[in-house]
């Protein structure tokens, strides 16, 4: 679909957590090796979130680093949306947290949760109430503490994941500029593939919950593998086909950062070349709703993105859910 009226990205922001758990630490903990995860998956460490912090915690500091380099002060802001499978809590929602420690206290706030896809569906509804008219400055963030949801004893699932946050903030733009289109989508029907089944309403927190970690990540890796492959193709070829563009004219793809061969099997069949795709999953792994939103703020302050540049975001995750995002920067 495409926006009738131009929404840009104005600022981006990010909050690394400063603790690194290398593979080598991981090393100690499960029964695994440097080498299977970094050939596996690309990962070489990822960040933990510090103790007595939380989603909220690192949503505010990416959302304040995004306004220290924005024209837009707090009190301005609309609406803030934040993207997470790890809130803080059932509810009240992340972003009426988050709303109260920047002060913006004029704006609206609700969290959507859509897993690894959430950055994208939340740029996506975030610029839906710019081109409408109705807000003029929206605060997209991801956040998660993953951390807290694996099971440390698991390795299948536990060398994957880590925390952070990235923001971007939303506001109208000149013609031309900014999200040019988007694809959204999503396949309930394998819901069950990548879950955190108990601690909700279908399964509360009880002791045999507990008992058989049915709160911890639940996820049939080699399916989700075949998944995203496809899903990236899909939603990339039906962004492309939206803008009647090709592959070659992408200037920088942003895809989530799950797995480094599935970034690399989805560029090998559209073409693209290395130095177009941002990767940093080897610092970070799997950072779910965040990594699509660090991944951008880093490659913008690389200097990656420059004026008119077109930049594609791709990601797929629970649900199973997928989307992609063009943007003129
Ligand atoms: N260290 C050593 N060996 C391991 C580890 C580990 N950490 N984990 C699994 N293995 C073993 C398995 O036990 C298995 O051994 P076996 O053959 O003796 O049974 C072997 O390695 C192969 O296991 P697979 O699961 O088949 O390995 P695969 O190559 O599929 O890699 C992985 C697993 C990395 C999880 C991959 O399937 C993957 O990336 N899946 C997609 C994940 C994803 O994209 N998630 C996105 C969404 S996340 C979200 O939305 C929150």
């Amino acid at each position: 679909m495409k926006t009738p009226v131009s929404v840009v990205i104005e600022s981006v922001g990010a909050y690394i957590p400063p603790k690194v758990l290398s593979n080598a630490d991981l090393e100690k903990i499960v029964d695994t090796s440097d080498q299977w995860i970094f050939g596996r998956t690309g990962i070489r460490e990822r960040r933990i979130v510090a103790e007595g912090m939380s989603t909220s915690d690192m949503a505010i500091e990416a959302a304040l680093s995004c306004l220290a380099s924005s024209k837009v002060p707090a009190a301005e802001i609309d609406l803030i949306i934040v993207a997470s499978a790890s809130p803080d809590y059932a509810f009240p929602s992340t972003a009426c947290i988050v709303q109260h420690a920047i002060l913006a206290r004029t704006a609206a706030a609700f969290d959507m949760e859509i897993g690894c896809t959430g950055f994208i569906y939340a740029l996506a509804t975030g610029a839906q109430f710019i081109s409408a008219g109705v807000y003029r400055n929206v605060m997209v963030i991801g956040a998660e503490t993953l951390s807290r949801f694996v099971d440390w004893t698991d390795r299948n699932t536990c060398v994957l994941f880590g925390d952070g946050a990235g923001a971007a903030l939303l506001t109208q733009g000149p013609a031309g500029e900014g999200i040019l289109a988007f694809h959204l989508g999503a396949d309930g029907s394998q819901w069950n593939l990548l879950s955190l089944p108990a601690g909700m309403a279908r399964l509360p927190a009880s002791e045999q919950t507990l008992k058989k970690g049915l709160h911890y990540i639940h996820m049939e890796g080699r399916a989700v593998f075949k998944f995203a492959v496809k899903a990236m193709d899909v939603s990339l070829k039906a962004l492309l086909d939206k803008l009647g563009k090709t592959a070659g004219d992408i200037d920088l793809l942003i895809p989530h950062q799950a797995n480094s061969r599935i970034i690399d099997s989805a560029c090998q069949r559209f073409n693209i070349p290395r130095e177009k795709i941002m990767m940093n999953i080897d610092k970070y792994g799997n950072t779910s709703s965040a990594s699509i939103a660090i991944a951008l703020y880093e490659a913008y302050s690389e200097g990656r993105i420059k004026k008119g540049d077109l930049v594609v975001l791709v990601g797929f995750g629970a649900g199973l859910s997928w989307g992609s995002l063009a943007i003129r920067w």
